[in-house]
């Protein structure tokens, strides 16, 4: 039976973090050349993806929990296809376990995606043709249910350039590295997505200008590791900022996350010389506690932290830093959490995102004794929690009457009478507006003036 050339529906559910959404943007551009197009209805679709993360504890169950819930409830003679973090940390044995699925694949090898829903199509539509689905269906037993899979252990030595269907209209994410040469005893992130490797900066830059063609004002160079960026291609990160920044019609350049290791005095330099490039650091700690850092692999004491960050300033008084903090790490005694509610008073965070330790498998800390309990976790996140909101809320009344560039992304979901956009440090703000100017300020830089704030957003008046 030939396939049909109509177009195909594809939905895809994005968990974790931008590596994650941007390789969902690879998947919906790779599978445009196969005559997919996206669907935000699950009900319609004819491939659904699931695309995993698996920082934290429980990704397996909540991943088996979507499969389930999403095989009771598909377009009958629809495909569903495992992607991401966990099948890449699983390995192959998932395949055979997760019977619900009809394509598993790991991150190495995203572009093998459309090869591997064409061979699923075709044995599915021999299944179908055998009437094996619904007698699977009746039984609720998938035993004989056709599966692709793919898992690639390493990542490939040239990873493929892939077409990329951008979700975004104005701002783009730009992947500048693969991977993380670290290795943090809690991070499952090595094993999901590999070594360090760097892509080219003609290639990077040829992105842009191409980006900037089509329109798009504001880039987003990603990286788990993005201050390694070139260390393995005999360049940096300040180097990719200065050629990135020559491109005409990009109005403003972000990167992240960056690694305290390999954040330079040259970086931040040059982040304060190049006038496109956001004053804003997303620099996690972990923890305030060098003690607790060694056990963590983290490489850097919280004195050389706070270096960083008062060159930051010093530079860039109005620069935006923000960070993670992992809490109930193990044997993390009541003083060593102490130490990071005390970093996050120092440093004055914009924001911080926090996160109760989980323990990850193949990581050296699922080897150590967890002596604090559940209780004295839930504590500590608590307490740590009310730090960073306050701490927040403070640093966010700096900007209340000053005047921000704002990048206007459309109408706000809660109030289509408000545009919302965000200026510089990524916070949102919302801009009262009469709808009939909507269409001027949608899709460009507006001066703003910040009149209140709240935890979450600003508010703001067009000047
Ligand atoms: N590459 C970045 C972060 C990657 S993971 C860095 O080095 O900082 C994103 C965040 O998830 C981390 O900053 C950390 O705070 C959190 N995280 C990672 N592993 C975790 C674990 N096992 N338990 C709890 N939080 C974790
Ligand atoms: Fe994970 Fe550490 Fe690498 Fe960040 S630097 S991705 S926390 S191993
Ligand atoms: Fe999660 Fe994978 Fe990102 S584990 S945080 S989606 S790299």
């Amino acid at each position: 039976m030939s396939i049909t050339k109509t177009k195909k529906k594809v939905f895809i559910e994005t968990l974790g973090c931008q590596m994650n959404v941007a390789d969902t943007e690879r998947m919906l551009g790779l599978l445009d050349e196969i005559d997919y197009v996206q669907t935000e209805d699950r009900m319609e679709a004819d491939l659904s993806i699931l695309n995993t993360c698996s920082i934290r504890e429980h990704a397996v169950d909540k991943m088996r929990s979507y499969m389930g819930k999403w095989d009771k409830t598909r377009k009958p003679g629809s495909m569903i296809a495992l992607a991401g973090c966990v099948p890449q940390q699983e390995g192959t044995k998932l395949a055979t376990d997760v019977r619900t699925a009809d394509i598993v694949i790991g991150t190495h090898n995203l572009h093998r995606l459309p090869d591997l829903v064409l061979e699923a199509e075709a044995k599915h539509q021999i299944n179908l043709l055998n009437g094996i689905e619904p007698a699977i269906k009746n039984k609720g037993v998938y035993a004989s249910r056709p599966q692709v899979a793919e898992i690639w252990e390493e990542l490939p030595e040239d990873i493929p350039e892939t077409p990329i269907f951008r979700k975004t209209k104005y701002y783009a994410w730009v992947n500048v590295i693969y991977g993380c040469n670290y290795r943090c005893t809690y991070c499952i992130v090595p094993k999901t997505r590999g070594d360090q490797r760097s892509r080219s900066t003609t290639d990077i830059v040829s992105e842009v200008q191409a980006l900037a063609a089509e329109g798009f004002k504001e880039i987003i160079l990603l990286g788990q590791n993005v201050d390694g960026y070139g260390l393995d291609i005999g360049t940096n990160l300040a180097a990719l900022l200065r050629e990135v920044h020559k491109v005409d019609g990009i109005e403003r350049i972000k990167f992240l996350t960056s690694h305290p290791c390999d954040m330079t005095y040259e970086l931040i330099e040059t982040v304060a010389e190049l006038p496109k490039v956001s004053k804003y650091f997303h620099v996690p700690i972990q923890a305030g506690n060098d003690e607790v850092l060694k056990r963590m692999a983290r490489r850097y004491t919280v004195a050389r932290y706070m270096e960083l960050v008062n060159y930051i300033r010093k530079l860039m008084p109005e620069a935006s830093i923000t960070g993670d903090i992992i809490v109930g790490f193990p044997g993390e005694t009541h003083e060593q959490f102490m130490d990071s509610v005390k970093v996050v008073q120092e440093v004055g965070y914009d924001a911080c995102n926090t996160a109760i330790y989980s323990k990850r498998p193949f990581t050296p800390a699922a080897e150590w004794e967890d002596n604090i309990t559940h209780a004295e976790k839930q504590e500590r996140i608590r307490l740590l929690n009310a730090i960073c909101t306050e701490v927040a809320e403070k640093q966010a009344l700096r900007y209340v009457g000053k005047v921000e560039k704002v990048l206007v992304e459309g109408k706000s979901v809660r109030n289509p009478d408000r545009l919302t956009g965000r200026i510089f440090n990524n916070k949102t703000v919302n801009i009262e507006c009469d709808p009939a100017l909507h269409d001027k300020y949608i899709g460009t830089f507006a001066d703003v003036r910040i009149t209140r704030t709240n935890p979450w957003a600003l508010r703001g008046e067009f000047v």
